[in-house]
């Protein structure tokens, strides 16, 4: 965008402002809105105008009350301290018109774009309906850059392309950690399942020295080496796959840590009175919800030593306070490390987040899907659209 001539230009700037609502429809976390600011400021001083693009939830190609952008306008102007106008689409004669008198160094936000089939169709017709609202399409939606949608990737072939701050920042820094020179390098695995996750392992045993398996996806590795693991959930379609990472590990000669003990309960709740079990004695009616304090100790040592830490996935059953403790100690000891260390989204960047501890992180993505898909290594429609 630093190449880009702004001055008196309209700019049409796809972001990510799909952020979490309560019922109410109020904003729970803007994290995301907030990362935009600084692409949004800088356009802002360069006295062009924005025409703000985005999309929030999934509506399905449909107008939909509850998936209006008109809270975020009225977020995103108490923040500038700015008024932001509201366009009643984001296609259509009117919003052209409003477009089109739009003075230099003013506003205005597009009423959600998966209102129309044709954004996640990436449709060549309603691509170019967007593109005659501006004269410059910035992206630095980068918590959408897995989408190959009309306003993330179609747009670019009607306007010249450019990257705003944060996409070029998320992008910089997750590259940074996949090509990391100094050893060890690390990822942390944890989350639900396997199966969400399988590029990603496999990446990660091409770039990191150590793999540190938490969560519930650590019982298929586990059930797969042998050990019981009771009524614990398990993906058993891919014990074989869960053996053939661990084998590539061996080969590759990286190191995968798994549990050694953990935390089990008969069921989750916060009612229960969990028991800290070896991973060779859990019982046939219980289930582990959480690693164990000595797998954490385990962790702990491991990531103090580490030069590159990239974390994905909570080590337990986190929104429940009995089996949180795991991902907590974890976070800590990721704050407390001197590594570079970036946190790809969901429940773990809630965690970091939750204890406070966001500024002792190098990095925490704005992606969830798109984070996972960079660094699973694969080529982002989004990144590609806007020449990174
Ligand atoms: C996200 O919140 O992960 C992005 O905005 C993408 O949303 P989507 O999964 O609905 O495409």
């Amino acid at each position: 965008m630093r190449d880009a001539k702004l001055e008196g230009k309209r700019v049409l700037l796809r972001v990510d402002f799909n952020v979490p609502m309560d019922k109410e429809g109020d904003i729970i976390d803007d994290t995301k809105i907030r990362a935009a600011l600084p692409t949004i400021e800088y356009i802002l001083g360069r006295n062009a105008s924005i025409i703000l693009m985005s999309h929030l939830g999934r509506p399905q190609g449909k107008p939909d009350e509850k998936y209006s952008l008109k809270k975020l306008a009225v977020h995103l102007s108490r923040l500038l301290n700015k008024p932001v106008a509201m366009a009643p689409d984001c296609i259509g004669e009117e919003t052209e018109k409003m477009a089109d008198s739009m003075q230099p160094g003013s506003l205005m936000l597009l009423e959600n774009l998966r209102f129309h089939n044709g954004e996640e169709q990436n449709d060549p017709e309603f691509a170019s309906k967007l593109a005659k609202l501006g004269d410059i399409y910035v992206n630095d939606a980068f918590g959408t850059a897995h989408r190959a949608h009309a306003s993330t990737a179609g747009l670019a072939a009607y306007l010249p392309a450019y990257a705003g701050f944060l996409m070029e920042n998320e992008v910089n820094i997750l590259n940074q950690v996949l090509d990391a020179p100094d050893c060890p390098r690390m990822a942390i695995m944890g989350g639900a399942k396997v199966a969400d996750k399988l590029g990603l392992i496999d990446n990660m045993l091409d770039k990191m020295d150590i793999l540190l398996i938490g969560g519930g996806m650590a019982n298929t590795f586990l059930k797969a080496i042998g050990k019981k693991i009771g009524k614990s959930m398990c993906e058993d379609d891919l014990l074989n796959e869960a053996l053939r990472l661990l084998q590539k590990a061996q080969e590759k000669k990286r190191r995968v840590l798994l549990p050694v003990d953990a935390v089990v309960a008969e069921e989750i709740s916060n009612m229960v009175q969990p028991q800290v079990v070896s991973v060779d004695a859990v019982p046939d009616d219980m289930m582990i919800l959480d690693i164990g304090p000595q797998t954490v100790e385990i962790f702990k040592n491991e990531i103090m030593k580490a030069h590159t830490i990239v974390w994905n996935g909570p080590m337990g059953v986190y929104e429940y306070d009995a089996f949180a403790e795991g991902t907590r100690q974890i976070t800590l000891a990721i704050a407390q490390s001197k590594a570079v260390s970036v946190i790809g989204g969901g429940d773990s960047a809630v965690a970091a987040h939750d204890m406070g501890l966001e500024k002792q992180i190098t990095h925490i993505s704005t992606g969830g899907g798109a984070t996972l898909e960079f660094l699973e290594g694969l080529k982002l429609p989004g990144v590609a659209a806007c020449g990174l």
